[in-house]
């Protein structure tokens, strides 16, 4: 995760429990994220995996992050949360996965595939907590970017 995302997660929260924090930045004061490991790019922060290695590799955010990692070819997949209801936002997902399943060089694939990847039952359709709907999609790389 970029910086400002770890500084948006309230200091109880974090780190995030049961997984190894990342946190990429261009400044090297290690005190502003105790508790994460600290890296100053993209590759030095998949480097700096613990050893034994790590069974999955999330990025979660911010834009900036996105952006740049959207960008490799490593990043094969999304797990995005498309918030349906309506709010003022000053930061935005960087590209574009439409409501019709597709997006330049990203398809939506179907719940049974969300469920294989993730290894469980992932709740399906239109879902509203708090008066905020929401529904889990699963997205992939393609080739063809015209399917
Ligand atoms: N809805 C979601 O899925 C989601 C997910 C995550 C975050 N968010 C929200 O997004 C906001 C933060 O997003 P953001 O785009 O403003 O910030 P961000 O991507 O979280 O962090 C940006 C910071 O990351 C570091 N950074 C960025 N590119 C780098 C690079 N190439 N090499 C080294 N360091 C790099 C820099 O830190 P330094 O300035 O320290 O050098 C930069 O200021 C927060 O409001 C958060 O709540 C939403």
């Amino acid at each position: 995760m970029g910086r400002k995302t770890w500084e948006s997660i309230p200091t109880r929260f974090r780190p995030l429990k049961d997984r190894t924090n990342i946190v990429i930045s261009r400044n090297p004061s290690a005190e502003s994220c105790s508790g994460g490991i600290l890296a100053n790019s993209i590759e030095s922060a998949l480097e700096s995996i613990p050893e034994g290695g790590a069974e999955k590799v999330f990025v979660i955010g911010g834009a900036q992050i996105y952006r740049e990692a959207l960008q490799k070819a490593q990043a094969k997949r999304i797990l995005l949360t498309r918030v349906l209801s309506d709010f003022e936002c000053d930061t935005f997902f960087p590209i574009t996965l439409g409501e019709n399943g597709k997006g330049e060089g990203w398809v939506r694939r179907t719940k049974e595939e969300l469920d294989a990847w993730v290894g469980e039952s992932v709740v399906e359709g239109t879902q509203v907590e708090n008066g905020t709907s929401y529904v889990f999609e699963m997205w992939e790389r393609i080739e063809d970017t015209t399917v």
